[in-house]
């Protein structure tokens, strides 16, 4: 066989679908792993494992029988300490086993922003049992935030606004925690008035952005995003001075979604992932690059000589409402008309092989060539809203 790159992907979703669709344009071949057969990303890989990637003998078993040149994490719940150890023995892993071991968990990111950083963030307490729970509330105070330390998409996460709220929100938290460590952070409640990601990309030649995304967020999880997000020239400068400072310690190459809350002209910073960003997604349709194709490039050691953008533009959720493994998707000759003129839309099903309540089953996405961002946002939530899921039997 030819001598080409090959990438070992942990977690197949619909993010690592497009990652993979991007890095095999650029020649690489691609094993796509995840905890169930047909997942997004295997669609659309040379080759599949099914394992969960929070079994330590499963991945390094799937890690020895690949030999990859670039171990590629796309979910937060790895078994990092086995990253962290085929790292040691000279494998690459993206963006580098610290930054995977510093995001997996919200503690440890806290810690080096805040902490050895000195970044602006919430104030935050942690607790470990429901009285130092109480504890850690009654020194924040109302309304706050209680999230597990090892927890995505909103799990076990919830604002606490009455004392009255404070021992179910910690039994809450308790259920939605992954993993072994039994931890919630307790934050101060940032009444923002927009939250963004910054898409950071960490290259040999330095470190570039994309203009700020920006995102509404419902149970914790994304429902539309988009770019740019109005923000002054000055709070984009802060920001991207706060993502340069964690993605260089956090170190390796690849893109980041760096999370910020903006009230004012304050900017907080709040969490990232070393990794594509869901909210992110936008760029498909957004930019010359998008956040995929700026994640292969950094990765492959390729340039990036410009991110250009082609206009206002939005992306939507597509969201499952219950528990199906029989359903279609159908909708999509209505959702590619826009009724507006001079917005394109585009959709991506993901073909996941089951439904859940809230499962992100496609996305919209759309771009306002001549307009402004709410045009784009209204066009991808109504081609989102035409795209319809059946459920049968
Ligand atoms: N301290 C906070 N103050 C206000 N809103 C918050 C706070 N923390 C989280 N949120 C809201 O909840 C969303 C999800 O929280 P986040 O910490 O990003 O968790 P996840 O890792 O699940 O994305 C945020 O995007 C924001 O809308
Ligand atoms: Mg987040």
């Amino acid at each position: 066989m030819a001598s080409v790159t090959k990438v070992l992907l942990l977690g197949s979703g619909e993010l690592g679908r497009e990652f993979v669709i991007s890095i095999k344009r650029l020649g690489a071949y691609v094993v796509a792993c995840d905890a169930y057969a047909g997942a997004p990303a295997m669609q659309v890989a040379d080759a599949a494992e099914v394992f969960s990637m929070l079994d330590g003998a499963a991945l390094a078993a799937a890690i020895d029988k690949h030999a990859p040149d670039l171990i590629v994490p796309e979910v937060e719940a790895i078994r990092t300490e086995v990253l962290k150890d085929y790292e040691d023995r000279g494998f690459t892993v993206v963006p580098s086993a610290r930054a995977t071991i510093m995001t997996m968990n919200r503690d440890r990111i806290r810690e080096v922003a805040a902490t050895e950083l000195g970044l602006p963030t919430s104030s935050y307490r942690y607790a470990e049992t429901l009285a130092e729970m109480r504890a850690a509330v009654a020194a924040i105070g109302l309304p706050c935030v209680v999230k597990p330390v090892m927890s995505s998409s909103g799990k076990g996460q919830s604002t606490v606004r009455t004392t009255d709220a404070v021992d179910a929100a910690f039994a809450y938290a308790a259920q939605g925690m992954r993993g072994d460590r039994k931890r919630v952070i307790v934050e101060s409640f940032i009444p923002f008035d927009y939250e963004i990601t910054l898409l950071t990309i960490r290259t040999r030649d330095g470190v570039v952005f994309c203009p700020p995304i920006g995102h509404r967020q419902e149970r914790g999880d994304y429902q539309e995003s988009w770019q740019p997000a109005a923000m002054s020239a000055a709070a984009i400068a802060a920001a991207e001075a706060m993502a340069k400072a964690v993605v260089d310690n956090l170190g390796g190459y690849g893109l980041f979604g760096v999370e910020f809350f903006v009230k004012g002209e304050e900017v907080i910073f709040s969490e990232l992932s070393p990794r594509p960003h869901d909210t992110g997604m936008v760029t498909l349709i957004s930019q010359n690059l998008t956040e995929f194709d700026l994640h292969a490039r950094a990765i492959l050691g390729l340039p990036i000589p410009a991110i250009t953008q082609h206009g206002p533009s939005a992306s939507a959720v597509i969201l499952a409402d219950r528990d199906a493994a029989d359903f279609s998707i159908s909708g999509l000759d209505a959702a590619l008309r826009p009724s507006v003129p001079g917005v394109d839309v585009d959709v991506r099903i993901f073909n996941k092989p089951t439904t859940r309540p809230y499962r992100r089953m496609g996305v919209a996405l759309a771009l306002a060539r001549a307009g402004d961002v709410d045009i784009a946002r209204a066009a991808a939530r109504e081609a989102a809203a035409k795209v319809a899921l059946s459920y049968h039997g």
